[in-house]
């Protein structure tokens, strides 16, 4: 019997009846653009988080996990509503909630995307079990409607105003390729990523930073976008050019305009890099991703001290491109670099952390791996 559902049945007594996974992500470029309908580039990494479900008759919901055995959390189906009980279990339920099942639930969760490295374990645990859910109780849901399924559990259950770019990725990635996602309808393209047979690597550098000023700052950041777009009467970013921003920036603060001007040009960023990567231009993307981060530093100030020393290490010596991923203020970095450059690069980036008296940071590398599926792990 595979691991997964003897750790179910030695923790509730029977078997699951489905099990599914859901991969974390890395974004290439597009960052703070997907609540502004722009265009995104994330792919999906190797590592993943596997929810293993049974249905109840009786409306109670357990849940567990292998990373916190100590503990199975309950709760009634009629309890399951926004400001309910729960710590990490609260994506589970929010998923429970917004697909408005109303069964009962015993739930086992292996999750193996590293949790606060900015590598989006909250939209690997939500998207496993939303693609559990959405087979075991025949909800004959899209991948779409469960990309909006999890992120409405994520902004309204648990109370972070994400965007759909996570959730989209986790669901409808493909194995060696990037997904281009138009975050107004979710229309989604495979950009083909192989830095591997370029002689290159991505690398993944785990900051093992994390200030205070995630959520808060996350916030800030969309509300300055959405009241920018009200005051020039567009409804996103998306619909607005370089020029009409120039031309409108008397009607804005200086802290809306800056906000605007990373999104307009973290838009015209993104559709630059699907171009450099179909042309296999890896100096043209490595400069797009440097573009990225200094936008995210100077004009979204999202960066921290962390993720620029990891940047700033890594182009010194040598990677052709770099930046910061994610929400920012913390997590990981990317790195673009020639696979004869690696070692090179984690030595600058270990030294300069260490020269700086930052926590030890942590690299990893991961192929473009597939989106959810059911599974037998
Ligand atoms: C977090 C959010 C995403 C997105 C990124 C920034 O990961 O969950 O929706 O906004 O930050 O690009």
């Amino acid at each position: 019997m595979n691991s997964l559902s003897r750790h179910f049945e030695e923790l509730y007594g029977r078997k699951p009846e489905v099990i599914a996974e859901a991969p974390g992500r890395v974004n290439l470029i597009g960052e703070h653009i997907d609540y502004s309908e722009g265009f995104v580039l994330p792919f999906a990494i190797a590592d993943r988080t596997y929810a293993a479900i049974a249905k109840r008759d009786d409306g109670l919901v357990r849940i567990a996990s292998q990373q916190r055995r100590e503990r199975i959390f309950s709760i009634d189906i009629k309890d399951v509503k926004p400001g309910s009980a729960g710590d990490w279990e609260k994506y589970v339920l929010g998923v429970i909630w917004s697909l408005e099942v109303s069964s009962g639930f015993d739930i086992f969760i292996d999750g193996h995307v590293p949790a606060g490295a900015g590598l989006s374990s909250s939209a690997a645990l939500e998207c496993s079990v939303a693609f559990a859910l959405n087979h075991l109780c025949n909800l004959n849901k899209s991948l779409t409607d469960l990309a909006r399924a999890t992120q409405r559990a994520e902004n309204d259950y648990v109370g972070m105003p994400c965007g759909i770019m996570d959730q989209s990725v986790s669901l409808m990635a493909a194995a060696g390729s990037a997904l281009l996602l138009d975050c107004r309808d979710l229309s989604t393209e495979l950009i083909p990523f192989d830095v591997a047979s370029a002689g290159m690597e991505l690398l993944i550098i785990d900051t093992a930073a994390h200030h205070a000023l995630v959520d808060g700052g996350y916030a800030e950041r969309r509300a300055s976008c959405e009241s920018a777009a009200q005051k020039l009467q567009v409804k996103s970013m998306r619909e607005l050019n370089l020029k009409d921003l120039e031309a409108g920036k008397e009607r804005l603060t200086e802290t809306e305009y800056i906000r605007a001007r990373h999104a307009v040009t973290e838009i015209a960023r993104v559709l630059d890099a699907v171009v450099a990567l179909r042309t296999s231009d890896f100096l043209k993307l490595g400069s797009l991703i440097n573009q990225s981060h200094n936008s995210l530093r100077d004009d979204y100030t999202v960066s921290c001290p962390e993720l620029d020393c990891a940047v700033d290490a890594s182009l010194g010596a040598g990677a052709l491109g770099s930046r910061m991923v994610g929400g920012g203020f913390g997590g990981s970095a990317i790195a673009l670099v020639k696979v004869s450059d690696i070692d090179n690069v984690k030595n600058a980036v270990l030294q300069a952390f260490e020269r700086a008296h930052y926590k030890k940071p942590r690299f990893f590398t991961s192929l473009p791996s597939a989106g959810a599926q059911l599974t037998d792990y």
